[in-house]
């Protein structure tokens, strides 16, 4: 196969350590996380975390890190490229790689979104909006309004979020073009410390909060941290706890989505993947469990108390994010610093990911239809922007719900059972072994090589199946979707399906191309 056109590479090993932790430090590790863990068993919940992370994330991560290298020696940077240097002889094989390109696009497509509210909220804790808000109530109406899903004395339309939106796309559309080294790499290098930084002083905080109202003296920190991390044991015999951990671990470290792919795609042959993929999965982990597990609930716990904790908890990220903090906030001295630090650390998470996710469509783009960097930006922002308004102005109807559902669940548990088998058994894990350890700076314990053949697809394909039985079918079937969203459901999927086939279809051109040069 010829090695095409000259592709960028990464300006520094530190910048691509960044950049695939900044793609995996996301919202994720400070809202889905702890509310994942509350809700599963608490402590027990870090038992079957442990496991997947072990067994599935660390594993996923440097398959992905050496079959991006192996693929971008060839010349692609995405899954169908990657998928075909892999098995040559396979002509099907290439359009399973289609699932790479598609779920991060789907998911930039929500994301993006409410990446710009963190945007929006950072200004208004510092306008001082946030602190000027009463109570839960006047909280959750000032972000209902700002979604556009009420009209009240806060918003009476759209108009702000709209806003924010324009300019977070702008932001990310801009890194996005400056391009690999120029824009990813640059603004991970210093946006990923100052969220760390951020994250630290934001544990501290809480950390020392001790018992704020003495008169109600179990409200304290440690009972705040006890209710997070003791152990329910029993929640281990339940197959949602071990799900919703898999789940955790793959949404958290980027992995099973592609965009690692891509992102390694741009090392050069000898560069190493073995400590590096370690490293980023490290530096995730350390924002999850160590930061992400120190702020939100404990300090929900100190304030709401034992038996409000729970609603909370089960209320969700969001309204965690967007509620709860907040008026966490509003009792704490330099409240509106913290709150721009809560909220900016957050965006900051977020556009580190959302770049990462465009980045698949565009190195697609360029790689495989050979058009320049400017072209291939000009039509995925066009792309997307049109996708966008579906999560912009259709909010309430469940259309986000829909998007996580097929891009941030289905395709990511898809995709990687997918690249694993592929890696393992028909690339075969000897020759794998070897290009992982081309290069590399640490030898992975022999034993990786036994869970990479056999224990990390077998759990994958368990997964799967568990997966599709408790949730996939209830949820393709619609249960519970209200009547009224029904249709917007179905329009989303039609879109979605739509967009698999063009893609598809972009995938049979390029090799139809490709075959034509060859023989001419
Ligand atoms: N890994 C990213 C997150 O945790 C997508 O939000």
């Amino acid at each position: 196969m010829s090695v095409k056109k000259d592709r960028e590479n990464w300006g520094s090993r530190l910048g691509i350590i960044m950049a695939v932790a900044g793609s995996a430090v996301g919202l994720g590790n400070f809202l889905r996380f702890p509310v994942q863990a509350a809700n599963n068993g608490g402590g027990a919940f870090m038992i079957p975390y442990l496991v997947s992370l072990l067994l599935l994330g660390i594993p996923l991560m440097w398959i992905e890190w050496t079959a991006g290298r192996f693929g971008g020696g060839f010349g692609h940077g995405t899954a169908p490229g990657i998928f075909n240097s892999m098995w040559e002889k396979n002509r099907f094989i290439k359009y399973f790689g289609v699932i790479g390109i598609f779920g991060p696009i789907v998911i930039f497509i929500y994301y993006a979104y409410i990446e710009s509210w963190l945007l929006a909220y950072s200004f208004f804790s510092l306008t001082g909006k946030l602190s000027s808000l009463e109570g839960q109530a006047g909280m959750q109406s000032f972000l209902s309004a700002y979604q556009g899903l009420v009209s009240n004395e806060h918003f009476s339309g759209i108009g702000t979020a709209y806003l924010f939106f324009l300019i977070t796309f702008v932001v990310n559309t801009w890194v996005i073009y400056k391009g690999i080294s120029g824009g990813i790499e640059k603004l991970c290098k210093w946006a990923m410390p100052v969220l760390l930084v951020f994250g630290v002083i934001l544990a501290v905080r809480v950390l020392t909060l001790g018992t704020p109202d003495p008169a109600k003296p179990g409200w304290n920190l440690a009972n705040g941290l006890g209710f997070l991390w003791n152990p329910d044991f029993s929640a281990l015999k339940n197959s949602k706890v071990w799900l919703a951990a898999a789940g955790q671990v793959f949404f958290t470290l980027s992995v099973g989505i592609g965009v690692i792919l891509t992102y390694a795609s741009y090392l050069k042959k000898h560069n190493d993947v073995a400590l590096s993929g370690l490293t980023s999965a490290s530096t995730n982990e350390f924002a999850e469990v160590i930061l992400g597990g120190s702020i939100v609930i404990p300090a929900a716990f100190v304030f709401f108390g034992p038996e409000q904790i729970v609603n909370v908890a089960q209320s969700g990220a969001f309204n965690l994010g967007f509620v709860t903090m907040p008026l966490i906030f509003q009792k704490i001295a330099w409240g509106s610093v913290f709150a721009f630090m809560w909220f900016m650390l957050l965006f900051l998470a977020g556009i580190t990911s959302s770049i990462s996710l465009a980045q698949p469509a565009i190195s697609f783009l360029e790689d495989e239809f050979n058009v320049t960097k400017k072209e291939a930006v000009m039509i995925f922002a066009t792309v997307t922007f049109v996708l966008c308004q579906a999560s912009v102005f259709l909010l309430g109807h469940g259309v986000v719900d829909e998007l996580d559902f097929w891009g941030g669940t289905f395709c990511l548990v898809l995709f990687a059972t997918i690249e694993t088998i592929l890696f393992s058994w028909v690339f075969g894990i000897d020759r794998a072994w070897d290009e992982m350890h081309s290069g590399a700076d640490i030898r992975i314990p022999k034993l990786y090589k036994y869970v990479i053949k056999y224990v990390t697809p077998l759990f994958l394909v368990v997964l799967l199946v568990f997966w599709l039985l408790q949730q996939g079918i209830p949820t393709v079937l619609m249960s519970g979707v209200p009547d009224a969203n029904r249709y917007f459901i179905l329009m989303t999927r039609l879109v979605l399906f739509g967009m698999v086939a063009l893609l598809a279809v972009l995938v049979n051109i390029a090799w139809r191309h490709r075959a034509q040069k060859k023989t001419t």
